[in-house]
């Protein structure tokens, strides 16, 4: 009788999830521990699972002839070469709302880090001093934009509504809001925010879409936060502006190299670094896990000895 087939965990995922699929039709092998153990187990695999760590590039499917399914156990389809694993018709699933909740919390706590200026007064007062000088803004009556407006900026303007915040956004695949959101051209949102909030799908199409000359067209004294794909903001072009005072600050959560491989950003006096924790909240992992999980095992249910037919996966952090 044929072996039940084999799914390869490549990244670790919730130990719930992990212990869910052991129980299923399959055989596991979790290389999440060593990715240096991949190699061997992916020559069997009809299944794949990652986080964002293992990046599924043309050459690594090829080292997998056997793969039927490549589940990302995440948002952002990014780390996935999805015109190498749609001609080899490999099936490519996500978890698309598992951090929407983890994504836009993390968000309203860094517009109130950067408004109320925070980060110097903990510093300080951690460093014995007693500075109550006035400092920061309410972050009441200002405008957010946001950049990209997905299930994620969605969630961070409902938020943000309680606080009497006016939100903008800009997102060429929206048509309409029904959530008191104005839709504005980029131009009109670069010169009108307070506080810019990256968060849309990184594709061919948008890279660096907060460009140099984007920077320059912010308001000055705003804020920038990205929390969506480094690559979406020109790093060079941010510390430019943030050394010549013209932002006030910026908050990210994500690089375009990550680790990130620029001091004079990361360690810069205005920007809040944080190593892309927006989806790593127990509550978004335990979601992911399950419903990339969920997918494994209802494609092992309808497996067929014919490859399974590709579906038009897309996406990114929205
Ligand atoms: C996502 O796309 O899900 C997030 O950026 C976090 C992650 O990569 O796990």
């Amino acid at each position: 009788m044929a072996e039940p087939p084999l799914v390869v965990v490549a990244d670790p995922i919730d130990r719930e999830a992990l212990d869910r699929l052991r129980r299923g039709p399959c055989r596991v092998v979790d290389a999440s521990a060593d990715p240096a153990r991949l190699g061997e187990p992916l020559a069997e695999a009809w299944g794949l699972i990652v986080r964002s760590r293992t990046k599924v590039t043309a050459e690594l499917l090829a080292r997998a002839p056997r793969l039927e399914l490549v589940a990302r156990a995440g948002v952002g389809l990014d780390n996935v070469d999805l015109a190498a694993a749609e001609a080899r018709r490999i099936r490519v699933v996500n978890a698309p709302a598992a951090a929407t909740t983890s994504v836009a919390e993390l968000t309203v706590a860094l517009c109130l880090l950067l408004v109320r200026d925070l980060l110097p007064a903990i510093a300080s007062t951690r460093g014995g001093r007693w500075e109550r000088g006035v400092r920061g803004h309410e972050l009441a009556a200002r405008t957010v934009g946001f950049v990209g407006y997905g299930r994620i900026a969605r969630e961070v303007a409902r938020r943000l509504g309680p606080f009497g915040v006016r939100c903008l956004a800009f997102d060429p695949f929206v048509a309409t809001t029904a959530d008191g959101t104005t839709l504005v051209p980029l131009d009109r949102l670069l010169a009108e925010s307070d506080i810019v909030s990256v968060h849309a799908a990184l594709t061919d199409a948008n890279h660096h879409v907060l460009d140099a000359p984007a920077i320059a067209r912010m308001r000055a004294g705003a804020f920038l936060i990205n929390v969506a794909r480094g690559a979406l903001v020109d790093e060079a072009a941010l510390v430019a502006a943030l050394d010549e005072g013209r932002l006030a600050g910026a908050a990210l959560d994500v690089f375009e190299q990550e680790p990130p491989t620029r001091p004079a950003l990361v360690g810069h006096p205005r920007v809040i670094p944080t190593p892309h924790l927006g989806a790593s909240t127990e509550e978004a992992q335990r979601r992911a896990g399950a419903d990339v999980v969920a997918e494994v095992l209802q494609a092992l249910a309808a497996r067929s000895p014919t490859p399974l037919a590709p579906t038009a996966a897309s996406g990114g952090t929205r």
